[in-house]
């Protein structure tokens, strides 16, 4: 029995252009058709996971009722995580999610600064989303995280600093702080390819800087990009980095059971087609090896902050390569456990890749 599930909602005001998600603009005339074919998914999976996350796209652009719907449907869990932009957050909307059985929400603040709002072309401004954590507060979700981006183009370190204290003064129970990827051959990376090259000098700073700051406010650096307060972890997320299995249910979701990666197909028509129809939405199925699998374990489970069992994984590791990098301060390997020290955790990609054999 998969202990995850994720539903994903396509559905957006704008295109963000750095994103590169699964998602779709306008499509109204849809929305309640697709939430119906996220309903009968969920009903024919017949799951009892301990986790949910629903996420986009922007889950919280849809109707108040179709939300309640979708909510509605979903199996009971201990951690359910809503997506929600800013701007879409009513008291109305806020009394669904908690009245529908939502633990979590998941807002995509970004930033604070209204220029960097502007080039990352979010919809919503600062105040709208100092309001969206208030109302969500006041109806009573039980944990609040905030997505941050750093490394924007045009990004002074006095901006970030701005965007931290924003953060610490909302007091959220958790805080994602991404690096932004920008995609080669993407309209953003044309528009901003200059600027983008010399945020990527300022980004090892700038990652320091975060890192300082939030755990300076109390927070714990519990994964790479990720912070918390105590016993505010986003549980469904841990399953992820911790390689349990997981279940997606909707247009691009992806699973993996076992050996199986199974990603539903991208395109919106075809998923609603076939789920009317009665049959499973398009579907490409990889099957991975045990090594694959293995080593993505090792890859998700050295993000943590806390030792990684190597158990059967200790083959997939290059001793001589660990050996050096623990010469080097980066990690350290002990009573058969892999650990990613302070400095080693700055470097987490560089210094995992380099261990994997
Ligand atoms: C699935 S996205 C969408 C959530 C929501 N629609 C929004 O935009 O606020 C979840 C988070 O991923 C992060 N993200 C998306 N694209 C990114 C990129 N190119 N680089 C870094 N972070 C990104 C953002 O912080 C975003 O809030
Ligand atoms: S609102 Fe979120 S999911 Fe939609 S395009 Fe922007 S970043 Fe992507």
């Amino acid at each position: 029995m998969t202990r995850h599930l994720y539903v994903h909602v396509p559905f957006c005001a704008h295109r963000c252009g750095y994103c590169d998600f699964v998602t779709v603009t306008g499509h109204e005339d849809v929305r309640a058709r697709y939430v119906d074919a996220l309903v009968a998914e969920v009903q024919r999976a017949e799951a009892a996971p301990e986790t949910i996350f629903v996420g986009g796209g922007t889950p919280s652009i849809l109707a108040d009722r179709d939300l309640a719907r979708l909510l509605a449907a979903l199996p009971a869990a201990a951690e359910v995580t809503v997506e929600c932009n800013p701007e879409t957050v009513t008291p109305a909307k806020a009394r669904v999610l908690v009245e529908g059985g939502v633990t979590r929400v998941s807002l995509g603040a970004q930033s604070f600064r209204p220029h960097l709002l502007d080039v990352l072309e979010r919809r919503a401004r600062p105040e709208q989303i100092r309001s969206a954590v208030r109302i969500l507060r006041e109806v009573g979700i039980e944990s609040l995280n905030l997505d941050l981006i750093f490394g924007v183009p045009g990004q002074s370190g006095a901006d970030l600093r701005a965007d931290l204290a924003a953060v610490a003064a909302l007091a959220p129970d958790h805080v994602s702080a991404y690096e932004l990827e920008a995609k080669p051959g993407t309209r953003f990376t044309h528009r901003h390819g200059r600027e983008l090259g010399r945020q990527a000098e300022a980004m090892e700073a700038y990652y320091e800087e975060v890192v300082a700051t939030l755990r300076g406010a109390g927070y714990r650096w519990y994964e790479t990009a990720n912070f918390c307060r105590p016993g505010h972890e986003c549980r469904h997320n841990l399953g992820y980095w911790l390689g349990h299995d997981y279940l997606g249910i909707g247009v691009g979701a992806v699973s993996t059971v076992g050996l199986e990666r199974r990603r539903n197909r991208p395109g919106l028509r075809g998923y609603l087609e076939a789920v009317e129809a009665g049959m499973r939405p398009p579907v490409d199925v990889e099957l991975l090896t045990p090594d694959e699998r293995g080593t993505e374990r090792l890859m998700l489970g050295l993000r943590l902050d806390v030792p990684l069992e190597l158990n059967g994984l200790a083959v997939l590791v290059d001793d001589e390569a660990c050996e050096r990098m623990a010469a080097a301060g980066m990690l350290v390997r002990e009573d058969g456990s892999l650990a990613l020290t302070e400095r080693g955790r700055f470097l987490a990609n560089d210094v995992v890749a380099s261990v994997l054999r």
